[in-house]
């Protein structure tokens, strides 16, 4: 998609729609021109009928206004412009985009507003316009004949005047990379399992590195077996596709003693439940369990494409979990990486054992904070909902740092408790320890079992089973992948490089 900047008068602008911000309160836009005048005369109008209010998401479509060159006029209410966040905006912007994109267009034109740059400054409200349009206009019909939605050609965003010129470049193409590094990892989640597996993520991923410029490497089944990962093999042995570890790495950091941020994902290709097999019900979406993976995918293309000056490493734990005649089995007892015998009394909670020898492989390797991304308990979902991602930590200080990227993206992250007395629900009488606890405290157990693999690293674990993937579609959001955590881990990257790197 191409991305432009134009500080051309909104009445000018030769488009098949142009989107305006309109807020619930004051005026959509600073402008004294003529046709501001004009338009805020229109909207005044339209306000008094009750027919556009400016509360988020709203929308109302005019075709064949006569005093702008763009062939239709979208508003989208922005809300109350002194409570504007981006995630607001960005959820105005999605909106907006999705209706659009409901038919072919060439140009869309996207008024940044006055609001946005007032509440968030310039760079990044174009930053968000640019990046949201983005995502909203491509949806998840990958394999439809007809397809039922089309990301745009090209998008301007309009702002006020050329003397910033370079704080919009830059919020342009920040926003162009970030839209598309959620694209990339709703993609790779979007896509079935036939498609979608331990080798071809890694050749995807071997594919991205030669565009976007980063290092990879791949580990294969011998190398997976030379590195004693025996909880990621158990997983991976029921499935004819063979599994795959994929490190990725972004060097950009200019000190030399910078330090090293990991991110580890969760994935599996397909989680069928293994022997603990799950019901269809239960099964059918879980095409998404390698989300996690996805999303440190996204996040490493990003930064790399950014040139941001972070060291940046991404591990990405690859397997299917299947039934055949050598699937592992309730009962056995796994040595995984570090020496930790696990004791298997649920094939279904394989994403911690998939995690354990990342983890402790990550950390082996080297790295000063540690950050997982994993679809990992149904426990978590319950109790925090769909829209709200889950961390768990062994550092408050590093918790709070990757918190207040999640609230500045306006993404959703909730703290849950780390107390010592869940490690003992996993206590084994025949191992070190067993893969699952007691049906209560779910999601905790999870994260008490994966911090026996991360040493004293610092870490945060982010459990995203509800947010990554979406039952269905709502007006600001398609259905499918969500590239949930992408936006804010791209922040944090950006945060790690502009005060450590
Ligand atoms: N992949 C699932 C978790 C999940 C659930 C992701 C819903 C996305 C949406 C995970 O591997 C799993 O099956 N967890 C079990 C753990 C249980 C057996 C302790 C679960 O949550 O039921
Ligand atoms: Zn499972
Ligand atoms: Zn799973």
């Amino acid at each position: 998609m191409k991305c432009e900047v134009a500080s051309t008068d909104w009445n000018k602008i030769a488009a098949d729609w142009l989107v305006v911000g309109v807020p619930s309160e004051g005026e959509a836009g600073p402008g004294k021109s003529a046709f501001d005048m004009s338009l805020r005369e229109r909207i005044a109008r339209l306000r008094e009928s009750g027919d556009l209010t400016g509360k988020l998401g709203e929308t109302l479509a005019l075709r064949d206004v006569p005093e702008i060159a763009a062939k239709r006029l979208l508003f989208v209410g922005i809300g109350d412009p002194k409570e504007l966040t981006r995630g607001k905006l960005g959820k105005a912007i999605r909106t907006a985009a999705r209706l659009i994109s409901e038919k072919k267009t060439e140009r869309v034109a996207f008024d940044c507003p006055q609001a946005a740059v007032d509440k968030l400054e310039l760079d990044t409200a174009i930053c968000t316009v640019t990046a949201e349009a983005i995502v909203g206009s491509v949806g998840q019909g990958l394999y439809q004949n007809e397809p039922k939605r089309f990301p745009f050609e090209s998008i301007t965003v309009l702002v006020e005047t050329e003397a910033v010129a370079t704080a919009a470049a830059d919020g342009l193409q920040r926003g162009h990379v970030i839209g598309e590094s959620i694209n990339l990892t709703r993609e790779l989640v979007n896509r079935p399992a036939a498609d979608i597996y331990p080798e071809s993520v890694a050749e995807r991923v071997r594919e991205l590195a030669e565009h976007v410029s980063f290092e990879v490497e791949v580990l294969e089944l011998e190398s997976l077996q030379r590195e004693q990962m025996g909880s990621l093999l158990a997983v991976a042995q029921g499935s004819d596709k063979p599994p795959r570890v994929v490190v990725m790495k972004h060097n950009g950091a200019t000190k030399p003693d910078a330090p090293t941020l990991a991110l580890v994902g969760k994935g599996v290709t397909f989680d069928s439940g293994g022997l603990s097999m799950k019901p269809s019900e239960g099964m059918k979406d879980m095409k998404c369990d390698m989300a996690g993976g996805a999303t440190v995918i996204g996040v490493i293309a990003a930064a790399a494409r950014l040139k941001l000056p972070v060291n940046l490493i991404g591990y990405v734990g690859l397997v299917e979990n299947m039934v055949s005649g050598n699937s592992y089995k309730l009962g056995d007892v796994l040595k995984s990486r570090s020496g930790i015998t696990i004791e298997v009394l649920n094939t279904d909670a394989e994403g911690r054992l998939v995690l354990a020898d990342v983890l402790d492989y990550a950390v082996e390797k080297g790295c000063d904070h540690l950050i997982d991304l994993a679809t990992l308990t149904g426990a978590c979902v319950v109790a925090l909902g769909d829209e709200v991602v889950g961390a768990f930590t062994n550092n408050e200080v590093w918790c709070n740092e990757v918190r207040a990227a999640a609230h500045l993206t306006g993404e959703h992250v909730w703290e849950l408790p780390m107390h010592e007395h869940f490690a003992e629900l996993l206590k084994s009488d025949v191992a070190d320890c067993k893969n699952v606890g007691p049906r209560w405290g779910g999601a905790i157990t999870a994260a008490k079992f994966l911090e026996q693999f991360v040493d004293e690293t610092p870490w945060v674990h982010l459990d995203i089973a509800g947010p990554a993937y979406a039952q269905s579609s709502r007006g600001d959001q398609e259905g499918g992948g969500t590239g949930a955590m992408v936006r804010s881990l791209i922040e944090l990257a950006a945060e790690y490089g502009a005060n450590r790197g």
